[in-house]
């Protein structure tokens, strides 16, 4: 499969998914990372790896309707065949939506339906989760629809969540197991392709 890759931070899943493609565990290949984030470790990921890369942002393209079809035409333009959010902080446009209905897949560090919707990214989700009490978090990857965090699960994984975590420690345990999560899930859609 030919992955396109949406990420707006540091890229560390997306690194475990080159890495995974590099070393022939993943039959398939990143042909294009996209950031609205100009500065994000995921650009200079993808830099190194040689992967063509794109900035595509409220900067780069004001009209959401023009940033919509920016993106998809990229997708488009590399031949993707799977979309895989990973850390993307924005909403995809209908156009892009509507194109890659049911194979755009994002990752998020917490087991869905809980502690998921707007506001719930990186660290306020695990503080959220520690607030809570809960003793078991995880990984949940699900198909993207319109909403945050509300299309259908594929994957999940769980961590458990140690009396003395902070948000910190908890993140860095979840990112460890997120990372091969979204590697096993993706060789699993390969194989799904395949039959
Ligand atoms: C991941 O924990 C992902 O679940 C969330 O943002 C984080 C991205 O981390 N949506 P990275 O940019 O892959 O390092």
């Amino acid at each position: 499969m030919n992955i396109g890759i949406l990420a707006s931070h540091n890229g560390s899943n997306l690194q475990a998914i080159i890495d995974a493609t590099v070393a022939n565990d993943l039959s398939s290949k990143v042909v294009v990372v996209i950031s609205n984030n100009s500065n994000s470790g995921a650009i200079s990921k993808a830099k190194n790896a040689n992967i063509p890369f794109k900035h595509l942002s409220g900067v780069t393209h004001g009209n959401p309707d023009q940033l919509d079809d920016a993106i998809l035409y990229e997708l488009k333009t590399n031949n993707c065949d799977i979309i895989f959010l990973a850390g993307y902080m924005k909403k995809l446009g209908p156009k892009t939506l509507t194109y890659y209905q049911g194979k755009i897949y994002n990752t998020h560090p917490a087991l869905l339906p809980k502690f998921g919707g707007k506001g719930m990214y990186g660290k306020n989700v695990h503080n959220a989760v520690i607030l809570a009490n809960e003793k078991i978090t995880g990984i949940t990857i699900h198909l993207v629809d319109k909403n945050y965090d509300t299309g259908k699960i594929v994957a999940q994984t769980s961590v458990t969540v140690l009396p003395n975590d902070t948000p910190n420690s908890l993140c860095n345990r979840v990112m460890d197991k997120e990372r091969k999560l979204v590697v096993e899930t993706i060789k699993k859609l390969e194989t799904l392709i395949n039959e």
